[in-house]
């Protein structure tokens, strides 16, 4: 049998029931797999890896050891989530690890967005590494590898999972999740405690913000756009968007326009809205948002963050455009 192909049988984890048929199913296998060894895990806070940590504190508590690195490029109060769901709600070991300096300054003036992209993942590799060498007595490293991941293996997340590790660091996985789609992966999270402020988020790119800082990279435009980003967010929340929109998000380039505020010259930069709905990823349509919220969306970003004057709302369909602009 191929482990890595779903059986014709299995049933899709569509009820709290089966979700716990699953847990406590995995939970024997994990601690089969790993006995009183310890896992290593990179936990980003996206929903995969969040279930899977989630799962594995479960099957195997103290085993299990995060590492969680903020490269600096999260969204506004992901990192925080982060420590507050598992270290002080689940009891994780969690390793956090603030890069943000080290991110930044390797970005520095790097307006390429292959570069960008490069760099990011290559740091992201370089500080895992350190941080697994620095461990000792870890032999499992746990991914958050799921189904579409496998049958699409150039997908959405080829980029960010923890390949790419040298050779003499090499670790057998622990993937939990790898036969279930995304939305068993939700349900299997629900199932196990997890909020669904973190359980039912939307897909955000490896390199985060990075790719949405376009050009390269400054501390404030960086900030600009994660509170825009914020305010994006909350409204989409509070008018119930939120729950219809696959993904919804600003970028903010590296342009400054002409614009008045407080009765005074104001140059500032643009904030772009995207807000694309799909099925897959490979093509895109536009949300219809209503006008009334983007007037009032703009009015807010405009009024509370600093550094933005203008917002557009940017209605190219996937194609032509990409759902990110990097
Ligand atoms: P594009 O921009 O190619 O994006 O239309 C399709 C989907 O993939 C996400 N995306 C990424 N996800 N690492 C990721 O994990 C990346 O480098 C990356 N680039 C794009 C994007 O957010 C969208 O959901």
């Amino acid at each position: 049998m191929n482990p890595n192909k779903r059986p014709d049988d299995m049933k899709r984890i569509t009820t709290r029931e089966l979700a716990n048929a699953f847990i406590d199913e995995q939970i024997k296998a994990v601690r089969e797999q790993v006995g009183s060894k310890k896992v290593l895990l990179a936990l980003s806070g996206g929903v995969d890896s969040s279930v899977v940590a989630a799962l594995l504190i479960k099957a195997i508590g103290k085993q299990l050891v995060c590492v969680h690195v903020n490269h600096g490029l999260m969204r506004k109060g992901e990192s925080e989530q982060v420590i507050d769901v598992f270290e002080k709600g689940l009891g994780a070991n969690l390793v956090y690890i603030d890069a943000t300096d080290r991110y930044l300054s390797k970005l520095e003036g790097v307006s390429s967005p292959e570069e960008k992209r490069k760099i990011i993942g290559a740091e992201f590799i370089r500080i895992f590494e350190e941080e697994a060498r620095g461990l000792e007595g870890i032999e499992f490293l746990a991914q958050g590898t799921i189904y579409p991941d496998i049958i699409e293996s150039d997908g959405v997340k080829a980029h960010h999972n923890v390949g790419g590790l040298p050779e003499d660091l090499q670790f057998e996985l622990v993937e939990p999740v790898k036969l279930l789609y995304k939305d068993e992966v939700r349900e299997v999270g629900r199932a196990l405690g997890l909020p669904s402020s973190m359980v039912d988020r939307q897909p955000f790119p490896g390199p985060g913000l990075g790719v949405r800082c376009l050009g390269a990279i400054t501390r404030d435009r960086l900030e600009a756009l994660r509170e825009a980003d914020a305010i994006l967010r909350e409204e989409f929340e509070n008018s119930g968007l939120s729950k219809t929109v696959w993904q919804y998000f600003i970028a903010v380039p590296d342009v400054k326009s002409v614009g008045v505020k407080d009765g005074k010259r104001y140059e500032g930069w643009p904030a772009i809205i995207r807000a694309v709905n799909t099925t897959d990823a490979m093509t895109a349509t536009i949300e219809e948002i209503p006008y009334a919220l983007l007037h009032r969306i703009t009015d807010r970003i405009t009024k509370e963050v600093e550094g933005i004057n203008r917002v557009c709302y940017d209605l190219t369909p996937k194609p032509v455009g990409t759902i990110e602009w990097e």
